[in-house]
C-alpha cells in the first residue's frame, strides 16, 4: 500500500500526516517551534526551525511504518513570508512572516504612488502589509546590505521543498500573495519585479501545485528514513491547500478555515478580480482560481484571550458558562485586530479592543466577546462576497477553532449559513497528501481526488431565531471599528 505525506507549515507548528492510498490518515505528528515579535506588529520564524520539525517531524511519523512505501510528499503552508537566501542558499534573515506589519510605509508606497489600480492590473490584488512585494521593499530601505546579498527569495513551505530536493520551487497558489505574481496569466509580472528591484532570475521556478518538482535528495531520504525517489509535489498555500483537504475545488466552493487567521476561501474555476480588491484574487491549488478574505488573528484571539489573560489552556471550561440562552444577547463587543487586520479593513494600525463593559460584565461575556468578534470579523468577507454577488449557501469549516461546537454554533449564526465539517478536518495537510496523490498518478486531477477522498462528517445548521438575534449584533459590531478608525494611529 503507497504511503503519502501531507505536512502543514503553520505559524505555530508544524503538522505532518501519514496517508494511506485509500485516503486513511495512518499517524499525525505535531512539531511546534517559535515566533518572535521583536518589534509590536513584527513578526518573525527561522527558517531553520521549520526545517528541524520537518526532519524530527518526518522521523518520528515513520517509526514502526513501512517507509518504503512512501510515493510522495506535500506541503501546504503559511503565506507571504519572506524567505530570502544568498548565493550558497544560507538564510539570510529570519523570515518575515504574513502576520507583519511593518511595512506600513511600503504599502502605502505601492497603493498610493504606484497605485492600486496598476497594482491589480498587474497583478490582480493590492498591496496588504503581510504580502512579500512591500517586506522586499522594507528590506531594501532598512537592510541594504542584506538585500544586496539576496540570490532568490521564496515562501515558507517552498523553503521546506528546496531543503528537501535541491529544487528552488513555488506554486502559483502561494506565489499569487507575493504581489509579483500575474495572476491570470500565471507568470511574474516583469513590471511587479521592476518596482521591486528584483530580477527573475531571484525568483523561484512555479509549478501547478500537484506538480513534481523533484525527488528527494539521497542524503536528505537516508537522513529521513526515505527510500529513494520519493516525488515532492509543489504544494500550496496553506488556504488552497486546506480547501483541496475539505473538498472545496472546482466551481463557487466555500471553505472556512479558523486557525491563528481566520479566512474565507472561495473557489472558482474562472479567474474573477474583487473590483474594490478587498478580497484576494489568487490561484488555487487545483488549477483554478479563488477569491478569499483573510483576518489576522482569529483562533489566535481565543488562545491570546485564555492563555495570556486568564492563563488558562481549558477553552471547554471557559466556554461551559457561555449557555444558549445567552447567545446573540451579549452587551460586551470585542474588536479582533491583535496584529492590526488585513481584510477587508486593510488597516495595519488596528486593534484589539473591548466596547460596552459594565459594572456586571463577567469573564464568560469576555470570552463569547472574543468568540463573537472573530465571527463578526468573518461576517465582514462574507458581506464583501455577497455584494459582489457570490451566492455562498454553505461553507466547509476546518482549522483549530472548528473543534469547538460552541464556537461552530455562533459562527453559523452569524453568517447564517450551514457550516461543514469533512471526516479528515487536517485542512492544510491533507490537501497536500492529496497533492501528492495526485502528483505520484494515483488520480488524475485534484477534483478526481476530492470526489474519491472528502467525506462529510457533520453539518452546523443556523437557527433563525438566533440568526436574527446575531444580525442585530452584527450591524452593532459594524458600527465600532469606523468610530475607533482615526483614534488607532495615535496609540502607536
Ligand atoms: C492568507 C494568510 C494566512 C496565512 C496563515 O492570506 O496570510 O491565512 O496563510 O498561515
Amino acid at each position: 500500500m503507497k504511503l503519502y505525506i501531507g505536512i502543514d507549515l503553520g505559524t505555530s507548528a508544524v503538522k505532518l500526516l501519514l496517508v494511506d492510498e485509500t485516503g486513511a490518515i495512518r499517524r499525525e505528528v505535531t512539531k511546534e517551534y517559535p515566533l518572535s515579535f521583536p518589534q509590536p506588529g513584527w513578526s518573525e520564524q527561522n527558517p531553520a526551525d521549520w526545517w528541524d520539525g520537518c526532519v524530527s517531524g518526518v522521523r518520528e511519523l515513520l517509526e514502526g511504518e513501512d517507509a518504503s512505501q512512501v510515493a510522495g510528499i506535500g506541503a501546504g503552508g503559511q503565506m507571504h513570508g519572506l524567505v530570502a537566501l544568498d548565493a550558497g542558499d544560507a538564510v539570510i534573515r529570519p523570515a518575515i512572516l504574513w502576520n507583519d506589519g511593518r511595512t506600513g510605509e511600503e504599502v502605502d508606497y505601492l497603493n498610493n504612488v504606484i497605485g492600486k489600480e496598476k497594482l491589480s492590473a498587474l497583478t490582480a490584488n493590492i498591496a496588504f502589509a503581510g504580502f512579500t512585494a512591500p517586506k522586499i521593499l522594507w528590506m531594501q530601505k532598512h537592510e541594504p546590505e542584506n538585500f544586496a546579498r539576496i540570490a532568490k527569495i521564496m515562501l515558507p513551505k517552498d523553503y521546506i521543498n528546496y531543503r528537501l530536493t535541491g529544487v528552488h520551487c513555488c506554486d502559483y497558489s502561494d506565489a499569487s500573495g507575493m504581489l509579483l505574481l500575474d495572476v491570470q496569466h500565471k507568470c511574474w509580472s516583469q513590471e511587479m519585479l521592476d518596482i521591486c528591484g528584483v530580477s527573475e532570475a531571484q525568483m523561484p521556478k512555479l509549478f501547478e501545485s500537484f506538480e513534481v518538482v523533484g525527488t528527494v535528495l539521497p542524503e536528505i531520504a537516508a537522513a529521513l528514513g526515505l527510500p529513494a525517489g520519493v516525488k515532492v509535489v509543489a504544494g500550496a498555500g496553506d488556504n488552497a491547500a486546506a480547501a483541496v483537504g475539505t473538498g472545496v475545488v472546482g466551481e463557487g466552493g466555500c471553505n472556512l478555515s479558523l486557525g491563528t487567521s481566520g479566512t474565507l476561501f472561495i473557489s472558482s474555476a474562472r479567474f474573477g478580480v474583487d473590483p474594490n480588491n478587498a478580497l484576494h484574487a489568487f490561484a488555487h491549488a487545483d488549477g483554478g482560481y479563488h477569491l478569499m478574505g483573510c483576518m489576522l488573528s482569529a483562533a489566535s484571539c481565543n488562545k491570546w484571550f485564555c492563555e495570556e489573560i486568564l492563563n488558562t489552556a481549558d477553552y471547554p471550561a471557559e466556554q461551559k458558562p457561555i449557555t444558549e440562552d445567552r447567545l446573540g444577547r451579549n452587551h460586551v463587543f470585542f474588536l479582533p485586530y491583535l496584529m492590526g487586520e488585513r481584510s477587508p479593513i486593510n488597516d495595519v494600525n488596528a486593534r484589539g479592543c473591548f466596547v460596552g463593559m459594565t459594572m456586571d460584565t463577567s469573564r464568560a461575556d469576555l470570552t463569547q466577546a472574543v468568540l463573537e468578534g472573530v465571527a463578526f470579523a468573518i461576517r465582514d468577507s462574507l458581506e464583501v462576497a455577497r455584494s459582489l454577488g457570490l451566492e455562498i449557501p454553505s461553507s466547509k469549516l476546518c482549522g483549530g477553532g472548528a473543534k469547538s461546537p460552541l464556537w461552530r454554533k455562533i459562527f453559523a449564526n452569524v453568517l447564517g449559513i450551514p457550516l461543514e465539517m469533512v471526516k479528515t478536518e487536517q485542512g492544510p495537510g491533507y490537501g497536500g497528501a492529496m497533492l501528492a496523490m495526485v502528483g505520484c498518478g494515483q488520480f488524475a486531477s485534484v477534483q478526481a481526488a476530492s470526489d474519491a477522498l472528502v467525506e462529510l462528517a457533520s453539518v452546523t445548521k443556523p437557527d433563525p431565531e438566533l440568526t436574527a438575534r446575531y444580525e442585530a449584533q452584527y450591524q452593532k459590531f459594524r458600527k465600532i471599528y469606523p468610530a475607533m478608525k482615526t483614534i488607532f494611529p495615535d496609540l502607536q
